[in-house]
């Protein structure tokens, strides 16, 4: 964060060097921000870019749209503000008549924002109504989720999820909502402490709560819908930036950024057939940037987060 100094208060943007590195001597007219949150990414790009015309934020969270529009007042005349789900960034964008852009940065997941209030649900170091919705118009809650779901599909969750001991852990909540509904994160983090795995440097508890505000928020379905939409809205030599957090996100990008980039598709069917395409982008990233040790010693947010990104052709 060298040479900046954000108002953002709430949320240290994390690989944000990285980001504006890719982003430097690029001539951006119009920019999506696609996770908007406090807005801290958003406040250096405009910063560092003052040729920015248009800026769109997207945030599911009204409560970030609010913090984000007071840490971006002082570009308060580029900016627009859309409470919506990335995945519908396409529908959106087309609505607001904007067709192409020259940048887009996604920085998935939840912002400690969320994170720190209690009364958001996210969080099994808070007591809290078991809620975790980033959108909280949206009627499903994480206390549906365990209350409703079945044992088989509690199971899949938290192994899509990572957690080692998931089998264990469906039914531990299977087993205590027969006596009493699991009502808040302490209930939760009750029943399932003595049942999750410690991996290395992690409360054991991470990986399970992470599972269910996954699933909550359809997380993964929603990233494989915004990142073929973001590609097409792309101008050429525009660039769409994806910071994840977790392995099974990294995997959606980078795959979908691979075939994206590729000249042939397999086409799978009673036979296979390979067919030419043209590539629609270049992957700038190999493999995926991550933090420095720096970056990590003062948030440690960073240690999991895998910046990617493509340009378009
Ligand atoms: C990690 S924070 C972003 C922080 C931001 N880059 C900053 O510097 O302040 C992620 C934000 O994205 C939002 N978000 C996550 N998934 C979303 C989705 N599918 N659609 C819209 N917003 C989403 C969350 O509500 C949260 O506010």
């Amino acid at each position: 964060m060298e040479g900046f100094k954000l108002s953002s208060e709430h949320h240290t943007p994390v690989l944000l060097n990285e980001v504006l590195k890719l982003l430097e001597m690029r001539r951006l007219t119009t920019f999506v921000d696609g996770t908007l949150g406090a807005g801290g990414h958003a406040e250096a790009i405009l910063k560092s870019h003052p040729e920015i015309q248009q800026f769109v934020g997207f945030d599911q969270d009204e409560n970030a749209l609010e913090i984000a529009k007071r840490t971006l007042l002082p570009f308060q005349e580029k900016c627009q503000f859309i409470h919506s789900n990335f995945g519908d960034m396409q529908l959106k964008l087309n609505e607001e008549n904007i067709e192409g852009v020259d940048g887009i940065l996604m920085d998935i997941g939840a912002s400690s924002m969320q994170l720190d209030q209690a009364e958001r649900g996210f969080s099994f170091q808070r007591t809290g109504p078991l809620d975790m919705r980033m959108d909280q118009s949206q009627a499903f809650t994480a206390k549906d989720l365990v209350n409703t779901y079945s044992e088989k599909e509690l199971g899949e969750i938290f192994r899509e999820g990572e957690e080692r001991k998931w089998r264990a852990c469906a039914r531990a909540i299977v087993e205590a909502r027969a006596v009493e509904p699991i009502e808040t994160t302490e209930d939760l983090v009750k029943i399932l402490r003595p049942m999750t795995w410690k991996k290395k440097g992690l409360d054991p508890l991470t990986l399970a709560f992470q599972s269910i505000r996954i699933a909550v928020n359809r997380e993964l379905h929603q990233l494989e819908r915004v990142i073929p939409q973001a590609i097409s809205l792309l101008k050429p030599k525009g660039v769409l930036l994806v910071i994840t957090f977790h392995r099974l996100e990294d995997r959606i990008v980078k795959q979908l950024f691979r075939q994206a980039g590729e000249s042939t598709e397999v086409v799978e069917g009673k036979q296979q057939f390979i067919i030419e395409k043209t590539p629609e982008v270049e992957v700038l990233t190999r493999k995926p940037i991550t933090g420095s040790e720096k970056e990590i010693e003062v948030n440690p947010r960073a240690r999991s987060a895998k910046l990617r990104a493509v340009e378009k052709l």
